[in-house]
């Protein structure tokens, strides 16, 4: 029963393992004969595995999806004792040079009785070793070890990626290997990356800059109205009459200042009218003079009392000290938006074109605003700059910023990704995911995302988002899903030629992105635990919780009191101790209560 095919210029000649029984849409039945699934380990037959049918002139490839010792009772009369369901992919094709090409879809199905053998390792290399200027190596397949597993970074890129994956499986890692790649193989383009929980500082060496809050300069006037109000009223609504009040002089504001920077420097003068949103300067002592001075007109007490709260709301948000990076030089003015954008989104590169942001010492409550901020002006710089500088913005914990449920988190935040999402490949900005509750993701920006790496998953509801998410024949293959070990993914989508099953490739240990916040050292829970790291704990909770900074470095302040002193840095280990913005909400919680 061997039968030759030719593929290889007949250097191998593959072992026949059955016949095609039935076919149904891209789905065969090929029965086994008996000897194919007793035989040695190179012959075995599983699920996952691919399989040759051989058609004419080509090779139909496809994965075995189902393998079972049910069968039809005319197929076991004639030898055939298993039956294994393969999902069609793709085809080899010979050409004229007598070389093998991949070619995904079928353009002519099997036919009952065409044969069906285990694919060699020269055509799983033909199916996969796509290297090339365009393809990045990322780890190695797990069919075969020793072959590369390559990903097509164009497609990749321009049609966005997701990485999904339940918590401690390498998501992150995953991250971490495929920037590195993407830094290597396509240097003109420039990286960001937004990092909740402080993990990747050390990944990237000196690719990469990282910004904290220490040294994040986002001016409030960047902030467009919604973000505004969400800074001011601290993550809550805002309350109608403040909100009515904001959105009459804010346009003011900015016209003030654009008026008197024409005054100043001779610019042409002219009368567009400033929007509550348009990203122009203006000082905050101008907007406090407008709401003074609308406050005076009154004789009604109750709407003073609007004006005051205002008033008060802005003060205290101005003078924290946590909002350092937003306010400082609140009433200088100045139009940095430039140089603002060029440090953000490295332009020039000057050799590091990643820029890593740091979310874990911001106060929780303006991380959401913040994200928002950054997501719209990766977006709108793209826009307005016609794609000339290709962006990737990076998200990690996706589904806090762009929840399914609208009645979670921040609109403008969602909107902000979501627009990257739908647009973004038409002015170069792209976009790359990270969640571990990919159920929890905005289900219409994952289906933008046409590149999955699909890691461990338990859970019924992110399996189910997915298996909507890919093909028909791909669905069939995430029935492995929940079986993948620490590093293993299967890749799906425009960035591979066919689903893969791969591993990661091995970080070293001190690239591995791990929490700053979390102690160097290895846990050892508790056994020598010092009164000096107590102490430490103490200082931060008390420090969170009189929200006075938790900064690392000192930084310009805006001219008022502090809501509490700062309290004197300990040592080195301090300097890692940002807050982690989780704990930070149950802090607050826990303060509420108390
Ligand atoms: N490619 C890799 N190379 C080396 N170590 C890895 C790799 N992938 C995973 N690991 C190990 O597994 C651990 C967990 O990986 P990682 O932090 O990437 O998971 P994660 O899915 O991002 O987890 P979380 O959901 O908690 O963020 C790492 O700390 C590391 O020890
Ligand atoms: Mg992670």
């Amino acid at each position: 029963m061997l039968s030759s095919v030719d593929l290889n210029n007949g250097e191998r000649t593959p072992l026949e393992l059955g016949r095609v029984l039935a076919v149904r849409g891209s789905e065969a039945s090929i029965g086994l004969v008996e000897w194919s699934w007793t035989n040695p380990e190179e012959t075995r037959t599983t699920v996952g595995q691919f399989l040759g049918i051989r058609g004419h002139n080509k090779v139909i490839i496809g994965v075995v999806t189902d393998s079972s010792i049910q069968g039809l009772p005319v197929a076991r009369e004639r030898g055939y004792a298993v039956n294994v369901s393969v999902d069609l992919m793709g085809e080899l094709r010979t050409d004229a040079k007598g070389k093998v090409h991949f070619v995904r879809g079928v353009t002519e199905y099997p036919s009952i009785g065409d044969a069906a053998y285990l694919i060699s390792q020269d055509e799983l290399k033909a199916i996969y070793d796509i290297s090339s200027k365009a393809t990045i190596d990322i780890g190695s397949l797990q069919q075969d070890t020793s072959l590369r597993a390559y990903i097509n970074i164009d497609e990749m890129l321009s049609k966005h990626f997701a990485i999904l994956g339940t918590t401690g499986v390498g998501k992150s890692s995953g991250v971490a290997v495929i920037l590195k790649e993407i830094l290597d193989g396509r240097p003109d383009l420039r990286v960001f990356l937004v990092d909740p929980h402080n993990e990747y500082g050390r990944c990237f060496g000196d690719r990469s800059q990282v910004l904290t809050p220490a040294n994040l300069r986002l001016p409030f006037w960047l902030f467009n109205f919604e973000e505004m109000i969400d800074v001011l009223f601290r993550g809550r609504p805002g309350v109608d009459e403040e909100v009515d009040v904001l959105a009459e002089i804010i346009p003011l504001a900015r016209k003030a200042y654009a008026s008197g920077e024409r005054a100043t420097a001779g610019r042409r003068s002219d009368s567009r009218g400033y929007t509550v949103d348009t990203p122009v300067p203006y000082r905050m002592n101008d907007l406090v003079g407008l709401i003074d001075e609308r406050m005076g007109k009154l004789e009604n007490r109750t709407s003073r009392t609007t004006y005051n709260k205002l008033l008060m709301r802005i003060d205290s948000v101005t003078n924290d000290p946590r909002y350092a990076f937003m306010f400082a030089n609140a009433n200088v003015g100045g139009d940095t938006m430039s140089s603002i954008l060029s440090q953000l989104f490295r332009m020039p590169t000057e050799g590091r074109p990643m820029t890593i942001m740091q979310l874990a010492g911001f106060p929780v409550e303006v991380v959401d605003s913040v994200v928002s901020v950054l997501g719209r002006m990766a977006f709108d710089f793209g826009l307005w700059s016609d794609g000339k500088l290709p962006l990737l913005f990076v998200c990690e914990e996706a589904h806090r910023y762009a929840a399914a449920d609208r009645s979670i988190g921040f609109g403008p935040t969602r909107r902000a990704i979501s627009r990257i999402a739908k647009e973004g490949r038409k002015y170069g900005v792209f976009l790359g995911l990270i969640t571990q509750r990919p159920a929890e993701l905005d289900p219409t920006i994952i289906s933008q995302c046409s590149s999955l790496f699909v890691m461990r998953m338990l859970n019924e509801r992110d399996q189910a988002l997915v298996r909507a998410a890919v093909s028909d024949a791909a669905a069939n293959l995430l029935g492995f899903v929940p079986s993948l070990g620490t590093r293993e993914v299967f890749a799906f989508g425009e960035a591979v030629a066919l689903p893969t099953r791969l591993r990661f490739k091995e970080i070293a240990a001190e690239r591995v992105p791990r929490s700053e916040a979390v102690s160097e050292t290895e846990t050892d829970f508790g056994s020598t635990v010092d009164q000096a790291f107590i102490d430490q704990v103490v200082d931060r909770w008390r420090t969170a919780t009189l929200s006075s900074r938790v900064r690392n470095e000192p930084v310009v302040e805006p001219e008022a009191p502090a809501a509490a002193p700062p309290r004197p840095v300990r040592g080195a280990r301090d300097l890692q101790l940002t807050l982690d913005a989780d704990r930070y909400k149950l802090l607050k919680k826990s303060a509420a209560k108390g």
